[in-house]
């Protein structure tokens, strides 16, 4: 393993950004690994996994929210975003990780959620506490209600999680007072980003964290921080954008993102979280001296189907052609359904009928071989790629979570409809025949937070898999470790192959070829080239239904 300070000097001498072709694995420390044992994973866990990660052949890990919080949304409401959540470790654990994974030739990317934070964050209590109209309420989005005795909302947001963006404040006597804004739950105040404190406050944080090293930032609802003035309804707004989101006032802030962490030696990236479906739109956020990369949702949300995701891939391609930006390529993370379970279903698009879609049937066999083939898609596409945590185990998601356990604010929020997004955020198996897998170490042995691994994630653990022939990890082991020998993979240009409708075709430079045959009969696969990787068992020249492989031209 080549050290950080190593790679540093080979690409001062003229080859890309790493961030341009990265690997890079998406930790969710609440279950990654316990490293204390009393059942929530924590810094202490990733430090002992960085070997794993390090043989799984990823360049960076990607960390959710690891700092100070109530987690009334998993870690995405902050209430000091300087400090370690004491459940997850101390300050120090989190610099001797970031020092560790650098020794390890490993990079660290850290989440930063700027939109809102924390109902217990100090600057909101105060605002609480203050008067309207106080220098202190100026930070969020305060606002008297509508109405007589201003009973109503101030406008007709909804938050993302359901009900009203608005909750109404009551003084110590229980007086109903103003309302303030919260795109998500009530407990995750929206900053006011009008507000140039707010502005010096994220300034400040960006330098906190770069100071101790973190190579990026991957950045929440990256396109919601800015609101159209005035805060106008939604119903009878007409065109784009809504008026929460997407606003030109939120480039001038990337710029100035960008602007600083150029200041910074090595390469610092950004990567933002982004859901616009609008390609010229999502680019903006990609230009020359704004954020440098962002995930690729359109591929999460496409059917297993090959005309929709060639469409995808183009799309992908020449949006980012526009600014010169590299693709990424993400199948799954701790908001969306796991993709081996989403693959397995009739109907394998991802949609946000989050009701609709619990329940329906599962086959996992169909899934997981269809997953094999989605990674080898992924790896050979060009640009980076995302691989979220229990990934590369193939993992499915748990469905059967009991309602009493159930820790997303969606399930409450949509009046418990929305079952969320427990189940893809169960603690990972690690080792061992019985639950919960090896997931805590050290003295403590309390159960998991989330206590609902399947049984059946026995053979799902990491020490089951390691070194067994055919297993999913090694097939995401071999497939990143040939992804980065591999010259002609990574960022760069693709060609498409003359191909059967339902096959995806396509070489990149050095004569490599990747093949997924999405179809419901076997293909033949083209003569005069080396087998480098399939995905499952191939039927002598032929490329089974849901099976991808990667070849390289001999003649
Ligand atoms: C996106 C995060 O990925 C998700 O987990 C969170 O609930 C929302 N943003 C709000 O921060």
């Amino acid at each position: 393993m080549t050290k950080l300070t190593e790679q540093a000097t080979e690409q001062s001498t003229g080859s890309q950004p790493w961030w341009r072709g990265a690997a890079i694995f998406q930790v969710y420390p609440r279950s990654f690994m316990d490293g204390d044992g009393d059942g929530t994973g924590d810094v202490a866990g990733i430090r002992s996994r960085l070997p794993y990660l390090v043989e799984l052949g990823v360049d960076a890990l990607w960390i959710s929210p690891w700092y100070v919080s109530p987690l009334a949304d998993g870690g995405y409401d902050i209430a000091d975003y300087r400090d370690i959540d004491p459940a997850f470790g101390t300050l120090a654990e989190a610099e001797a990780l970031i020092a560790e994974g650098h020794e390890l030739g490993l990079r660290t990317i850290v989440d930063l959620v700027p939109n809102h934070c924390s109902d217990q964050h100090p600057w909101f209590r105060a605002a609480l506490a203050a008067a309207p109209g106080s220098p202190e309420r100026a930070l969020f989005h305060f606002r008297p209600g509508r109405g007589p005795g201003g009973d109503l909302p101030p406008n007709d947001w909804q938050a993302h999680f359901g009900g009203s963006a608005w909750q109404r404040t009551a003084d110590a006597e229980g007086r109903p007072g103003e309302w303030y804004l919260h795109m998500f739950a009530p407990e995750q105040p929206d900053w006011n980003w009008d507000n140039p404190a707010v502005r010096a406050e994220f300034e400040s944080i960006l330098r906190f964290w770069l100071d101790r090293g973190v190579d990026g930032f991957r950045i929440d609802v990256t396109d919601h921080l800015v609101k159209e003035q005035g805060l106008p309804d939604s119903a009878g707004h007409h065109g784009r954008p809504d008026p929460w989101r997407d606003q030109e006032g939120v480039h001038e802030i990337y710029r100035s993102w960008r602007a600083i962490i150029d200041s910074y030696p090595g390469e610092r990236v950004f990567v933002a979280e982004l859901w616009e479906n609008n390609p010229a739109r999502f680019a903006r956020y990609l230009r020359p001296d704004e954020l440098q990369t962002a995930f690729n949702f359109p591929l999460l949300k496409s059917a297993w189907d090959a005309a929709e995701l060639r469409d995808v891939i183009d799309d992908t391609l020449s949006s980012h052609a526009l600014v010169g930006a590299p693709p990424t390529w993400v199948l799954s993370n701790h908001d969306t359904t796991r993709h081996v379970t989403r693959y397995g279903r009739a109907d394998t698009t991802y949609d946000f009928d989050r009701a609709g879609r619990f329940g329906r049937p599962v086959d996992l066999d169909l899934g997981t071989r269809r997953a094999r083939a989605a990674a080898l898609l992924t790896f050979a596409l060009p640009g980076g790629v995302y691989v979220y945590q229990g990934d590369e185990l193939g993992l499915w998601e748990v469905e059967d979570i009991p309602d009493e356990l159930r820790q997303d604010p969606t399930w409450v929020r949509s009046g418990h409809v929305d079952r969320g997004r427990d189940g893809c955020r169960v603690p990972l198996p690690w080792s061992g025949t019985e639950r919960p897998f090896g997931f805590s170490a050290g003295d403590g042995d309390a159960p998991p937070w989330l206590d609902v691994q399947p049984a059946a994630w026995k053979d799902r653990t990491a020490a089951a898999e390691s070194g067994a022939p055919g297993s999913h990890l090694e097939l995401y082991r071999t497939g990143l470790r040939l992804r980065r020998a591999e010259p002609g993979l990574g960022d760069g240009p693709m060609e498409w192959q003359p191909s059967a409708p339902d096959v995806l075709d396509f070489t990149r430079p050095g004569g490599f070829r990747c093949m997924v045959n999405l179809g419901a009969t076997p293909v033949a696969l083209p003569g005069q080239s080396e087998l480098l990787l399939a995905s499952g068992p191939l039927d002598g020249g032929l490329l089974p239904t849901d099976t991808a492989v990667w070849l390289r031209r001999t003649e």
